[in-house]
């Protein structure tokens, strides 16, 4: 059996006096799937993602990449084989779209030519065009487009990790749905291994081949939607309760159009302060 691409192993986390934000969680992700872990803000989803890359070491317990200890990984070693798409987007604004996705390649040293056939594959790769965007600012683009453009930063060097922090909380809800339909057929073709965090399970559900919830430390539970749809914890419930509806007469609608769509469209989470 291969290693699993990432283990939390009783990982223990705490920033005292506080009590721990992680406290003996466990999680296996297996190579080329997609988690998505759910929880409200302040339960730890970006603190989950920063111990996969090192930017955290835990106090007790370990993380796993690839079978390793991140404290035995070399931290850049590390982090070039890992994908990081931030909350914020945190795009370079001093840097074109073309120079903010060639960054790691640069970094690598790659010959320019090369460089330049990665960005122009990558940016098409997120359905842009590589002529038009390549050589526009980051403020010369609406959310969305910054988003994609995030995305195609991190998958840069191909890394076999992608991590995603709440990458597509701060879009408009239809712009969202697109990018998840976007991110669903890009992962069909990259195959990475994927933890996207996010405090929205109607997200949650359209992204993961398996959806987690986080509370107060612990993993609630893990495992394929259509289960999590149907726990009865009340932790989960939470969540699920959280989710808009549609008005029944247009919910009728929706589902004898696109049978396979209902209940995925009307995502648009209550805000939650962050
Ligand atoms: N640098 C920090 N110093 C102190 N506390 C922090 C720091 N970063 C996060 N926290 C706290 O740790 C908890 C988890 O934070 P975080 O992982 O960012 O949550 P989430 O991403 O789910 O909103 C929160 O209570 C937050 O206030
Ligand atoms: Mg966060």
């Amino acid at each position: 059996m291969p290693d699993p691409a990432i283990e939390f192993r009783e990982v223990t986390f705490a920033r005292p006096p506080a009590l721990p934000v992680l406290d003996r969680f466990r999680l296996t992700v297996e190579a080329g799937e997609v988690v998505a872990m759910v929880g409200r803000s302040g339960a730890g989803k970006t603190t989950l993602l920063k111990l996969v890359n090192r930017l955290l070491l835990p106090q007790a317990g370990a993380v796993l990449v690839q079978g390793r200890d991140t404290r035995d990984w070399e931290p850049i070693q590390l982090r070039r084989r890992i994908g990081y798409v931030l909350q914020e987007v945190g795009l370079f604004p001093h840097m074109t779209v073309g120079g903010n996705v060639s960054v790691v390649p640069r970094l690598e040293r790659w010959p320019p030519e090369r460089v330049d056939r990665r960005v122009s594959e990558l940016l098409e790769l997120v359905g842009l065009n590589a002529q038009q965007f390549g050589p526009r600012w980051p403020d010369e683009l609406s959310g969305g487009q910054r988003q994609r453009v995030g995305v195609a930063r991190a998958l840069a060097v191909d890394p076999p990790v992608l991590l995603m922090d709440e990458p597509f909380g701060a879009l408009d809800p239809l712009t969202r749905a697109e990018l998840h339909a976007e991110f669903r057929r890009i992962q069909s073709r990259v195959r990475k291994t994927v933890i996207i965090v996010t405090h929205d399970m109607g997200e949650a559900f359209a992204l993961g081949d398996r959806v987690g919830v986080l509370d107060e430390g612990h993993l609630v539970t893990c495992d394929l939607p259509h289960r999590v749809a149907a726990s009865n914890d009340i932790r989960v419930r939470r969540l699920l309760d959280a989710l808009p509806s549609v008005p029944r007469a247009h919910t009728d609608a929706a589902a004898a159009e696109h049978p396979s769509e209902s209940g995925r469209t009307a995502s648009a989470p209550p805000g939650d302060g962050r």
